[in-house]
Parts: structure tokens; sequence; C-alpha cells
């Protein structure tokens, strides 16, 4: 049973169509659960703000109000908008509601009554009640972090199989410095990501992956260029992180912020990402080429700016050297899978592109499909492999299709894959 409204929002982000419950405590950190609630929401999730008493003397339940578009659970006997009296008790409702339950930030008293299983505020009810993945974000002072009894509830939750982040070291609200901060947003994220996907299926791999466009320099100033994002290498990337790879990122220029918990290493031109990807081929056991790597680059690139009146009329062209091309040679049972952006014959060019470049798998798409390509938050794709496969997938966002793709390379039967990875 859930009491959401899913309707209306887009399906996009590592948390879409997932309800999570924040729990908000008495702690100086509570206006940074604004923050977060924003972020959460920007991922795709629906946030329903749970507060305790004390929390509300630090932030007004309105202000989450505004922000999620769903009124604010503040009291266990009072009827609530947040739970429709149809809906029955409202801790358990909720409870039932939630695919996830994060407190952040918890105080030192909630993590005492999490472990203790005390019930007495409409928080720690349905936190008792709840079956989701329960991810505790503290924020306290040093001094209470270090305490005994504190150390000992987070290692009876810890036991009990709740994620108990580690507080920051930094400045606190006392005027000290230690650990006691509330972790940072990417942290919390990464945690919650990591609770909704249990199963690690790609635990021990290495896998390599390329996103977004090259830049291809005709001077200091100009470069050409194509229109890829980098969102749908941002998503595998992602999406082979949750699953317990570990990922290396080799990204062209995108307006995409960093990816926890994933080594983004940047690059620009399709020469720069050829070398990178030559030399971590090696360590990987999977490759996914989801970039737009220039095939073409201007045949020289002049080392001061074109003055306006002396640029050429016409701009020579020569081939970039093909990456895939130059990897058979070194292959040593890694699986690589390349993408075939076209805009006509999308499956007889990916197939000849399959066993041109002897690839194990390929995501075809046709970047003039609406919904599809360049730029948008969804894909819809073809995926066909070494084996005869031809599934021609619906639209779907992209993380979606990462998992899709990533679910297809662990049908594949390689040894490489099959062990666990080389390391
Ligand atoms: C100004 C102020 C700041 C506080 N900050 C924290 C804090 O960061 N962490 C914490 O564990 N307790 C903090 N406390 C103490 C809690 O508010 C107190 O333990 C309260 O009972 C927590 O209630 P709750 O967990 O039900 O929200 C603070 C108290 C005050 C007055």
């Amino acid at each position: 049973m859930k009491t959401t409204n899913r309707t209306s929002r887009a399906p996009v982000g590592r948390f879409r169509e997932k309800t999570i419950v924040l729990g908000v405590t008495g702690s100086i950190a509570a206006y940074k659960a604004v923050s977060l609630a924003r972020r959460l929401m920007a991922e795709g999730a629906v946030v329903q703000v749970v507060m305790t008493r004390n929390a509300q003397r630090f932030v007004g339940p309105l202000t989450f109000q505004e922000l999620t578009g769903r009124p604010v659970g503040t009291d266990l006997f009072a009827p609530s908008d947040a739970v429709p009296a149809s809906m029955g008790m409202p801790h358990l409702a909720l409870a039932e509601s939630a695919d996830l339950l994060v407190i952040a930030p918890a105080s030192a008293h909630c993590v005492a009554k999490l472990a203790h299983g005390l019930a007495d505020d409409l928080l720690s009810t349905l936190a008792l009640a709840a079956e989701c993945p329960v991810v505790v974000a503290p924020a306290m002072d040093g001094g209470m972090w270090t305490h005994p009894a504190v150390c000992s509830n987070v290692l009876t939750l810890r036991q009990r199989g709740v994620t108990v982040l580690e507080p920051e070291v930094g400045p606190l609200a006392s005027g000290r410095t230690g650990k006691g901060r509330l972790p940072e947003e990417d942290a919390i994220l990464s945690a919650i990501a990591g609770a909704l996907h249990p199963v690690k299926d790609f635990k021990g791999q290495r896998v390599l992956i390329t996103a977004g466009p090259t830049q291809e320099a005709l001077d200091p100033v100009r470069f050409i260029s194509n229109r890829s994002s980098g969102k749908m290498g941002w998503a595998l990337a992602e999406a082979a992180r949750d699953r317990g790879a570990g990922v290396v990122l080799i990204a062209g220029p995108t307006a995409l912020p960093p990816v926890p918990n994933v080594t983004v290493v940047p690059v620009v031109t399709s020469e720069d990402m050829r070398k990178e990807v030559i030399t971590r081929f090696v360590d990987s056991d999977v490759l996914i080429m989801a970039a737009a790597v220039a095939d073409f680059r201007p045949a020289g690139s002049s080392p001061g700016k074109i003055p306006k009146g002396r640029g050429p009329r016409t701009l020579a062209l020569e081939p970039t050297p093909d990456i895939l091309m130059d990897l058979p040679s070194r292959r040593a049972g890694q699986f690589v899978v390349g993408f075939s952006a076209e805009t006509g014959d999308l499956v007889e060019r990916a197939r000849a592109k399959l066993r041109r470049k002897a690839l194990d798998m390929i995501v075809a798409n046709n970047v003039t499909e609406p919904g599809a390509g360049f730029g948008t938050e969804t894909n819809r794709a073809t995926l066909l492999d070494r084996a005869g496969r031809c599934d021609a997938l619906p639209l779907m966002s992209k993380l979606e299709l990462a998992h899709r793709i990533l679910d297809a390379v662990l049908e594949f039967p390689t040894d490489r894959l099959q062990k666990g990875g080389t390391s």
C-alpha cells in the first residue's frame, strides 16, 4: 500500500519512484535536512518528512511542507494530512509507504531510542514498525559521539543492519573542532542509494566507463564537438557503483557534477580519451564506451586564435583514431560494450559495428527519436550482443537503461565476469 501520488514526478534520478521518509530530529543541523530533502526530490524521490517535537524548535514544518508539497508528520496521535484517516494509523501507514527511512540529522537521543526500541513519538514508532532499510546520519557534539553510551547504541544499530554513517570531522556548533558534524549530503545520498540497491552483483568488478563528448581544437578558443551531455555514462557509473563495482569514469567536458565514490578522469580530446582508455583497460573487467568520441577533428590546430578576417572558408578534417579498434590486441577477457548513436538503419548498422569492432555487446539508439539520445533524461535503445541477442527496449530513464545494460552484461557467460573480477 503506497500513500503517494507519483504521477506528477518525472522518472529521473537514482531514487525515482521511491518513497523516502525523512526523519528530522532536534539537532542544530536540522536546517541541513531542508537541502537534503531537495536533493532527494531532485533525484526522483517522493519525500515524506516526519519531525520530532524538538526538531520543530530548530526548523518549522512549514518549510518542509512547502518544499516537498506534502504535510509533515509531527504527531503520533493527532490526525494528520500526511496520512489520511482512511489509510489507518499514521505510524503504520507511513512505515508501510516507505521504501527507505533516513533520519538526518539523528540526535544522540534519537540514536538511543532506536537502539532500545523506544516508541514515544511518531518518528520512533514508525521506525519500529518499518520493514524498509534504515539510514541514520548522526549529528552531535564530538564528546557526545565518543560517549560510551552513544558508541554502544551505534554498534547495536549497525549489528541490526541499520546503516549508521560516521559523522564528519570539523568545526562544531560548540565552537570546538571534532567529529560530530552531519555527514556531507553526497555521503548520505550514496548510503541511501546503497541501501536501496542491496544486490551487489558487480562486487569485485572493475568497470571502466567513458562518457560525454570530446572537443577537438581548431585554435585555442574554438573547437568542434557534439551534443552529448554525458548523462548516459553518468547513469551507468551510478548504477555500476550502486551494484558494488569499482568504477572509473573517463569523462569528456560536461556540465554534470562529479559522481560520488566514482573515480572521474576528465579528458578533453579524443586523443586524451584514447590514451586514458588504453592505459586503464588492462585493469578493468568491463569497458562500456558510452562517450560520443569525435570521429573527425580539424586537420591542423592553430597555436594562436585565428583572426576573423583570415579564417578558413572550408575546414579540413581528418579522422580520429578509433579507440575500440585499438583494443582487441590488448584484450584479456574484458567484456566490451559499445554504443551506436544512429539516425537510421539502427539494427543493421549496430550489428555491423558489433562485428567490425569485435564487441561483446552494443547499445544502439536512434538519436532522432523523441525522448532518446543526447541531453534527454530518457532513452530508447536496442541491445545486441555477439551471441545474437537483439532486444528492442521501451523508452525508459537513462538510469533504468543503465541497469538493463548491466543486467545483460551479467547474463553473458565470460570467465572474467564469473570469477568476480581479476584481482
Ligand atoms: C541549541 C541546541 C542544539 C542541539 N544540537 C544537538 C545536536 O546537534 N545533536 C544532538 O544529539 N543533540 C542536540 N541537542 C540536544 C537535543 O535537542 C536533545 O537531546 C533533544 O532531546 C533531542 O530530541 P529528539 O531526538 O526527540 O529530537 C541540542 C540542543 C540545543 C538546545
